[in-house]
């Protein structure tokens, strides 16, 4: 098996590097200068020239508030970009691995009184944000394709590359005694090494169509600043805010908790979250 990951600098792209260098897997890996996934002929090229029997696409425009302002560029990466691959990978055999968000649901108070447990994979979606909507065009295009695809929506993804809230939440902590976290968003976390690990067990089992990967257990955002320091050794302080005492640019979802059962019910194990954070603590301490 040889693979072909695109956005290959990312933070889940990075992850899915240092799986393939540590397993000695055969793969190939692009950054966004190096193979523009909304350029459909260079696209064509890279993977004519590769041969790759899976494409991983960790390619994505994923500046939340940024969209809103440049909605064109949110789509033409999250909806053109994937129907490119989707194209090139269907002509050709190829398998494709997508990845998409918990932000396709609006967490609205009758989704999380109908979903207590996390929304299912087949709950109607109703992105509320550009970036939201940008991802759920970005999985209709799958839906229509004739690609062999497996899609995988996480939340809240955290890794030791790149800049995600663990990482935030550390730097900030190393200025402050305390930090205000606005605490009416629940969901849960997605941990980039489970994210590849939970990917490969769905291949192996050759599952296509859409999975949900995310840690067990519904936790808010102040709730997961004050394990984070919990299980780093910090003593900072975390003070509950609203999201209205912290606006940005784009709506999020106030619940937005992917349910783990589909995953389960095909063998698989959801990461149970502190044992997932210590790890990533780990990792982010020796990087
Ligand atoms: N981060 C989260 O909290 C989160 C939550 C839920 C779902 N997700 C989804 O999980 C996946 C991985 O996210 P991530 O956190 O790893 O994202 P990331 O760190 O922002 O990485 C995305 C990568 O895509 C590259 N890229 C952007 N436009 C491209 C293009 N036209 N062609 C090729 N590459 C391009 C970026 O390169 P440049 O930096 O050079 O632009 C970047 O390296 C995405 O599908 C994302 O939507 C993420």
């Amino acid at each position: 098996m040889k693979y072909l990951v695109t956005g290959a600098s990312g933070q889940l792209g990075s992850e899915w590097l240092r799986y393939f260098r540590e397993n000695q897997i055969p793969f190939t890996g692009y950054n966004s200068a190096q193979f523009d996934i909304t350029d459909k002929y260079s696209a064509e090229q890279i993977i004519d020239e590769d041969k790759p029997d899976v494409v991983i696409n960790c390619a994505a425009y994923t500046k939340v508030d940024q969209a809103e302002s440049e909605p064109d560029k949110a789509f033409l990466v999250n909806e053109t970009g994937v129907k490119n691959l989707a194209e090139a990978c269907s002509k050709r055999g190829i398998n494709l691995i997508h990845y998409s968000t918990d932000y396709v649901f609006s967490g609205a108070k009758k989704d999380r009184e109908r979903y207590p447990d996390g929304y299912p994979e087949d709950a109607p979606s109703d992105p509320i944000n550009i970036y939201g909507k940008s991802k759920r065009a970005g999985e209709i295009v799958l839906e229509n394709s004739s690609a062999n695809w497996l899609l995988i929506r996480v939340s809240w993804l955290c890794g030791a590359s790149g800049s995600n809230f663990v990482k935030t939440m550390l730097m900030l902590s190393e200025a402050r005694d305390r930090i205000d976290v606005v605490s009416d968003q629940t969901g849960s976390p997605s941990f980039t090494f489970d994210v590849v690990e939970k990917t490969i067990q769905l291949m192996q089992k050759e599952l296509t169509g859409i999975f949900h990967v995310s840690s067990r257990g519904e936790i808010s955002w102040a709730d997961f600043a004050r394990e984070i320091f919990e299980l780093s050794g910090k003593t900072t302080d975390v003070q509950n805010i609203s999201s209205s005492e912290f606006p940005v640019a784009a709506k999020r979802p106030s619940f937005s908790l992917l349910s783990n059962q589909k995953i389960i019910s095909a063998g698989l194990k959801p990461a149970d979250r502190r044992e997932a954070l210590k790890r990533l603590l780990q990792q982010i301490k020796l990087s």
